[in-house]
């Protein structure tokens, strides 16, 4: 079936999380889940950007329902009060979208002395998810992933998961998009053997940059430079706004189901569809090798 992401369905009712809200694809994903109706939580590391963010969208959707919720998703403390938040709350959707989308030239750790993509991309959003998980069961909740087509082209080493032999920053960005899709689908399957209705899905926004994006006010203020090298790129590009219609889908649309890997249909833009992920992304063997490594280094087991 098709999605016109003009024509969302209405979504009052509807608490949705979404995390690193405050800038692009998170944005315009908080932005498009508000104006179907949504409540959306903006769970952001930076309190005046997130309230910008929030300014921004009770500016450009009159009837919006917004609130802010502090997270950053490199700290334990900071991660385990928002879920503690989150577990006094009905969820109906997560949306793992915070990343670093640009990595440091060389490699960095954060506090507890992991590889700071990694934690950044992968680690924050496993504990939050582990430490929250009754929730989202209880109330079947959505739990959408945002991986990368660089997942594609990139490779995951299990026995170098912390990249301390051998980092660049465009492996640890692809290693770290793999691993958070291999996370995606091995909880969908823990999901579906423990019998529950919350659903694990992963999808891509393609490639989605700031200069073929909306200026917005507090937000997104793209340099004229910016907009003119971007607008080269026309052909092969979209906004981050596009880049928002994958996650939207997996929030609202009901032919979804968890498993599903959706994601623009001319591979770095376009209407999201469904697109097949690689082997690595999916193999339970990977995920299995995986997980344990990712309990240790976010330091919490998961209860699925
Ligand atoms: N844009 C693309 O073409 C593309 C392609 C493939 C995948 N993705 C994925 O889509 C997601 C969003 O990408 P984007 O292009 O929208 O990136 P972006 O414009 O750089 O926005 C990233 C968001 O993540 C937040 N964030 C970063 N570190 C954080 C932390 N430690 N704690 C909490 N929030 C944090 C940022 O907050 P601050 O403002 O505080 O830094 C910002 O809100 C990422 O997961 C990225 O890997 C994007």
């Amino acid at each position: 079936m098709g999605w016109d992401a003009a024509a969302l369905p209405d979504a009052h009712g509807r608490t949705v999380i979404v995390t690193g809200a405050n800038a692009g694809v998170g944005y315009f994903t908080s932005e498009q889940l508000a104006q179907a109706g949504a409540h959306v939580v903006l769970a952001c590391r930076d309190p005046e950007r997130a309230e910008a963010a929030i300014s921004a969208i009770r500016r450009r959707v009159p009837h919006a329902s917004v609130e802010a919720l502090p997270l950053d998703v490199t700290d334990r403390r900071s991660i385990d009060a928002a879920a503690d938040a989150l577990l006094g709350r009905s969820v109906d959707a997560l949306v793992l979208n915070a990343g670093m989308v640009h990595p440091p030239r060389t490699r960095q750790t954060d506090e507890y002395g992991n590889e700071l993509v990694l934690a950044t991309n992968v680690l924050g959003h496993f504990r939050l998810v582990a430490r929250c998980i009754p929730a989202l069961v209880q109330t079947d909740a959505r739990i959408v992933t945002l991986g990368s087509m660089a997942a594609r082209l990139g490779r995951l080493r299990i026995d170098d998961l912390q990249l301390e032999r051998s980092y660049t920053p465009w492996r640890a960005y692809a290693a770290s998009k793999i691993a958070a899709q291999s996370v995606g689908f091995e909880l969908d399957r823990r999901l579906r053997a423990a019998g529950s209705a919350a659903q694990s899905i992963v999808v891509h926004p393609g490639y989605s940059i700031s200069g073929r994006t909306p200026g917005i006010r507090g937000v997104n203020h793209p340099s004229r430079a910016t907009r003119f090298a971007d607008n080269l790129q026309a052909a092969w590009t979209q906004g981050k706004d596009g880049g928002a219609h994958a996650p939207v889908r997996a929030v609202l649309d009901p032919e979804v189901t968890g498993g599903d890997y959706l994601g623009p249909a001319a591979f770095t833009k376009g209407p999201p569809v469904h697109i097949p992920a690689t082997r690595a992304s999916r193999s339970p063997r990977l995920a299995a090798a995986l997980w344990p490594l990712l309990e240790r280094a976010a330091a919490q087991p998961f209860p699925l």
